[in-house]
């Protein structure tokens, strides 16, 4: 971007201070508290961003994203335009940067899921107006901010407490170990040596001194943990050839409700959906009374309106 201040993007969970993060869920909080009993379609009581226009760009596939960004501008008084990125000119080889350029000129703000983190820097880079990271294949920001706001409802204030990560090492999982760093939580992430979390998010989580570790078994990852979290074993993106592999190698991972047992009394199971049934988490566990999974999806929709206020500046 040439000229003006830098646009107030939300990219990453690192990027930001503990307090930024904090005031976010607040927001998302009282945000959600006021508009109980509305209809989903109704405008909330104060609309934050009356005329504001937000572009989501989608180069993967998704449900929650997608509605939640939609159905939050709407409630706040602006709307979304939906953008296919494959029929976009950038499929046909226009650059990301010319591409955050022109987009500037017509929206307020600018969410992307895309298949490359590269891309989404880029985007940012050549921004002027702020960019949502809606998941790449590195991290999953939004996300984890839901995954957090949706603990806290559950089990209270989540500094101090243990999380656990069962599966692959995923993107999801990178902003887990973010978040652990910054909101102070321990977060055991049980996964197979071959689908270990990324080497620069623990190096991020152990030069600040996080309580985040890797291990083997996922019996001595859940002891005591607070909640328990899974994902797909497959992401978008994943190599198809490699799927029965991953399987192989993911199945001792598979959260039962046997391995919940081993969890704290009250634990809650979270999976950022969409789920494999049988595979990462049985139904049993899905749809069991530990399972927050719901709440989970509908805290996407409160903690963006949030975030989309704090990057605008409201
Ligand atoms: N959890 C999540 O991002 O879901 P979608 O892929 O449906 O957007
Ligand atoms: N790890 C999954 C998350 C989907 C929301 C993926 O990237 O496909």
């Amino acid at each position: 971007m040439s000229g003006g201040a830098r646009p107030r993007h939300f990219l990453d969970i690192r990027d930001h201070a503990p307090e930024t993060l904090r005031a976010i869920l607040d927001d998302a909080k009282a945000m959600k508290a006021a508009r109980a009993g509305l209809p989903k379609g109704a405008p909330d009581p104060e609309p934050a961003l009356p005329g504001h226009a937000l572009a989501m760009i989608f180069e993967k596939p998704s449900t929650r994203t997608r509605v939640s960004f939609d159905i939050g501008m709407r409630q706040m008084g602006g709307h979304a335009l939906l953008l296919n990125g494959a029929e976009m000119q950038l499929g046909r080889g226009e650059t990301v940067a010319d591409t955050a350029r022109v987009l500037s000129r017509y929206v307020d703000a600018v969410m992307i899921r895309t298949t490359s983190h590269a891309n989404l820097m880029e985007l940012a880079e050549h921004s002027s107006v702020p960019v949502v990271n809606g998941l790449t294949d590195d991290s999953h920001p939004c996300q984890i901010m839901a995954d957090i706001l949706t603990f806290e409802e559950k089990r209270g204030p989540v500094a101090g407490r243990k999380l656990t990560w069962t599966g692959d090492g995923n993107n999801v999982a990178t902003s887990f170990i973010e978040a652990a760093t910054l909101f102070g939580f321990e977060l055991v992430l049980a996964c197979p040596e071959t689908l270990s979390p990324s080497p620069r998010a623990l190096a991020f989580a152990a030069e600040r001194g996080a309580k985040v570790r890797v291990e083997r078994d996922a019996e001595r990852a859940v002891e005591g943990a607070d909640a328990v979290i899974a994902d797909t074993w497959f992401s978008m993106g994943d190599d198809p050839s490699a799927r029965e592999s991953r399987h192989n190698q993911l199945a001792p991972y598979q959260v039962t409700a046997r391995l919940m047992e081993g969890a704290a009394p009250g634990a809650i199971f979270l999976h950022c959906l969409p789920a494999h049934r049988g595979e990462e988490a049985t139904a049993e566990v899905m749809d069991g009374p530990q399972s927050a999974i719901f709440d989970e999806a509908e805290n996407r929709l409160h903690v963006q309106k949030a975030i989309l206020k704090w990057c605008l500046g409201v």
